[in-house]
């Protein structure tokens, strides 16, 4: 079964990211047609890009064991779920450097954005993850989750507010990922 990839963003100590990715597992667990993996950036440390030569330049060809795992790893996906926070109106930093690491081993796959942060939801951030993504030649879909409020958005149950429009959202998001996914 494809497997598709949930990116986690967010490394910073104390982080709502784990809140978010923990609820998109849970829902995506009830959304048939893939196999899902959480790949949380905080358990894949890179340091900052450092490889001689870009991604796309010289595909597959890294020198560092840090760039070959993380290769291999993204190599194992079929589509990607990106789940990122807004930091001052754009996505993390630690999350580009995952994106930029690589070139092939993104190319034709269909992304998936989940975002969350204040009043904008992090749409701010997911809109400059478009950007990127298309320089990747990766297939972005339209349908998006984007959460707003983030320090008030689960209770002590780890419940979403609105959490039905959410999964719904999400569900339409992995459907419009599926016919890219192969
Ligand atoms: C450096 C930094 C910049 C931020 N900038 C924004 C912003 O521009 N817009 C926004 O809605 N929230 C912003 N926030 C609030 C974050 O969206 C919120 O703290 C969220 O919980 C961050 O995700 P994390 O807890 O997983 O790191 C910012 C937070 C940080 C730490």
């Amino acid at each position: 079964m494809a497997k598709i990839q949930v990116i986690l963003g967010s490394t910073r100590q104390g982080r709502s990211g784990d809140k978010v990715a923990a609820w998109v597992m849970s829902e995506l667990a009830k959304v048939p047609g893939a196999e899902y993996e959480l790949l949380d950036l905080r358990e894949w440390p890179l340091p900052f890009f450092d490889e001689p030569v870009g991604p796309s330049m010289a595909p597959g060809k890294f020198t560092s064991e840090e760039a070959k795992r993380w290769s291999a790893k993204i190599q194992e996906g079929a589509g990607y779920i990106l789940v990122t926070p807004e930091y001052n109106h754009s996505f993390p930093a630690v999350l580009k450097n995952a994106l930029d690491y690589l070139y092939a081993e993104w190319n034709n796959k269909p992304v998936g954005f989940v975002s969350y942060g204040a009043f904008a939801g992090g749409a701010r951030a997911s809109e400059h993850l478009v950007q990127v993504v298309n320089e990747l030649k990766m297939i972005p879909v339209r349908q998006r989750v984007v959460i707003p409020t983030i320090w008030a958005a689960f209770n002590e149950q780890g419940e979403l507010a609105a959490g039905d429009m959410h999964a719904k959202n999400l569900q339409t998001m992995v459907q419009e990922m599926m016919p890219f996914v192969k």
